[in-house]
């Protein structure tokens, strides 16, 4: 047996992470907390200006963290973020599929074909080019872990949700296909699904609901409140650890009970 008591503290030093979505909520968290734990982080948004932001935090901080505007949906730019990642990091360890956006809540055979197109376009499509582009920087290179921020959307109902619920189910069967497809070059794919969590998105949505619809998204979780960002951080920050070496393929829910 390995020695247990040996076994080096779960850290995340010197990993070189590349975090899309990194400008807010739940991605900058985890830019943030990563870095400050000795990670080198890249991250990629499309808001130049919070980006620019919270990479100046990260430095000021005495943290490594570099900011390039991306948009998820154009695969060209997404090749050229991970050809600068590799470049500005010398490498990737793990990528963080995390940029998504979300719908203003309508019964199904309400939505737009805009509305539909345009959540499958970034929440699904844009994580399968980061994906794509992960695997060719990754395969290579001895692998490294792909960590895609899905949703519990992604793993039960979401009523008046459907297109973003649609959207995270796909993102779930990506995870789940390339997990098996590329075990062998020792890339691994497990996806975080996470309940509401208190972030500019969910206030956004919960500013359109009246109160009875608020109290019921807080009151969802047996826990009786929002997620914070940092709740959701931390255990990115462990899936980016060597610790989660055998986790491959797996939904990580982070819900307060929602689910059980
Ligand atoms: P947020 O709105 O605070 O942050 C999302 C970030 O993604 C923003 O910085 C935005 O500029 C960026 N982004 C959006 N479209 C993009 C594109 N086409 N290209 C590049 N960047 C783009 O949202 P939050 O809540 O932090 O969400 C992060 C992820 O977590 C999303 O994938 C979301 O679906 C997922 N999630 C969030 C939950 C929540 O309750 N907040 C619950 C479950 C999942």
């Amino acid at each position: 047996m390995t020695d247990i008591l040996n076994l080096p503290a779960s850290n995340v030093t010197g990993k070189r992470v590349l975090i899309t979505g990194g400008a807010s909520g739940i991605g900058a968290a985890s830019a943030l907390l990563l870095a400050s734990r000795g990670a080198k982080v890249v991250i990629g948004d499309m808001n130049e200006e919070l980006g620019a932001s919270i990479a100046r935090q990260g430095v000021d901080a005495g943290n490594s963290i570099t900011f390039k505007k991306v948009d998820v949906t154009n695969g060209d730019e997404v090749r050229a973020l991970f050809h600068f990642a590799m470049k500005e990091l010398g490498g990737l360890d793990v990528v963080i599929n995390n940029a998504g956006i979300d719908h203003n809540p309508k019964p199904m055979h309400e939505l737009s074909d805009d509305d539909f197109d345009r959540s499958i376009a970034v929440n699904l499509k844009g994580v399968w080019h980061c994906m794509r582009a992960a695997v060719a920087c990754m395969a290579g290179s001895g692998g490294g872990h792909v960590i895609n921020v899905a949703s519990i959307a992604g793993l039960r109902s979401a009523p008046l949700l459907s297109a973003y619920s649609a959207s995270k189910h796909g993102v779930m069967g990506l995870t789940k296909s390339a997990a098996h497809e590329y075990a062998r070059v020792n890339i691994r794919f497990n996806a975080v699904c996470p309940s509401f969590i208190d972030t500019p998105m969910v206030q956004n949505t919960m500013a359109k609901m009246d109160e009875r619809a608020q109290k019921a998204t807080i009151n969802a979780s047996p826990l009786r409140r929002l997620g914070k960002v940092e709740e959701v951080s931390s255990a990115i920050a462990w899936l980016a650890s060597d610790e989660s070496s055998f986790m491959n393929g797996h939904a990580f829910t982070l819900d307060g009970g929602m689910l059980a």
